[in-house]
């Protein structure tokens, strides 16, 4: 799996079917629709390689035939938390994968004009031995994901029970986390050229949550 400069925590996922989705994704043309069912299978396609080392436990099972025993996943161990309003949609995603798992809510915006990040909602639910999966499907300047991370860390939970999946990154955002964060899993489907004044990804694909939600 590609990284990027030099930074072993990062993962930049590439599969045929990541690179299609995707670039349906960037289309200008895509109806919310389509947008969404994009960003839900881009969530799943991604899961599988930021699951990969998810904890199992081994328990019996009785098949029709006889007793043997397997690999599970403890699903009530793993808490997607996605960074509202656009990484709503890839939790629906995940959850399709991982049914049982909970949802830790981050709700936060940027100020178009300064960047800068307001926080609206932070409902998470107790804090155990979990897994964290964060999703956001653009990582821009990383303020937003940088704001979520502090939270979980004050919350009580250290970087090596998270990990980040996002779809669409600028360097400057990747950089500035993976600095930040050394231990922290970060999975990505693009690193895109860079931002542009008005702190967007180009050539990204937009704004994630107005073509998620049909706002402006
Ligand atoms: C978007 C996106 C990320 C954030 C990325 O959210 O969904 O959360 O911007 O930018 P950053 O890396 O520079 O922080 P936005 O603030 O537009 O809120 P929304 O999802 O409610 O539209
Ligand atoms: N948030 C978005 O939704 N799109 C960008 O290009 C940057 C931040």
């Amino acid at each position: 799996m590609p990284g990027f400069e030099g930074f072993s925590n990062v993962h930049l996922l590439s599969h045929p079917l990541i690179a299609h989705k995707l670039n349906q994704l960037r289309d200008r043309a895509t109806s919310v629709r389509d947008f969404r069912a994009l960003v839900r299978e881009l969530a799943l396609l991604m899961a599988f390689e930021a699951t990969r080392n998810l904890p199992t436990e081994r328990r019996s099972i009785e098949t029709p035939l006889a007793r043997t025993e397997g690999l599970f996943v403890d699903e009530d161990q793993v808490v997607i938390v996605p960074i509202l309003r656009a990484g709503l949609t890839m939790a629906e995603g995940m959850v399709t994968l991982i049914p049982g798992a909970r949802i830790g809510h981050i709700g936060v915006y940027r100020d178009h004009d300064t960047l800068a990040i307001h926080e609206y909602l932070v409902r998470l639910p107790p804090i155990g031995r979990q897994t964290f999966i964060i999703v956001d499907p653009m990582l821009a300047t990383a303020n937003s994901t940088l704001h979520a991370l502090k939270v979980l860390n004050d919350h009580g939970v250290p970087d090596e029970r998270l990990r980040l999946m996002s779809l669409v990154t600028a360097p400057e955002g990747v950089r500035a986390l993976a600095t930040a964060h050394p231990r922290l899993a970060i999975y990505i489907a693009a690193i895109d050229q860079g931002l542009n004044e008005k702190g967007y990804i180009v050539p990204g694909l937009g704004d994630a949550g107005d073509r998620l939600f049909g706002t402006t």
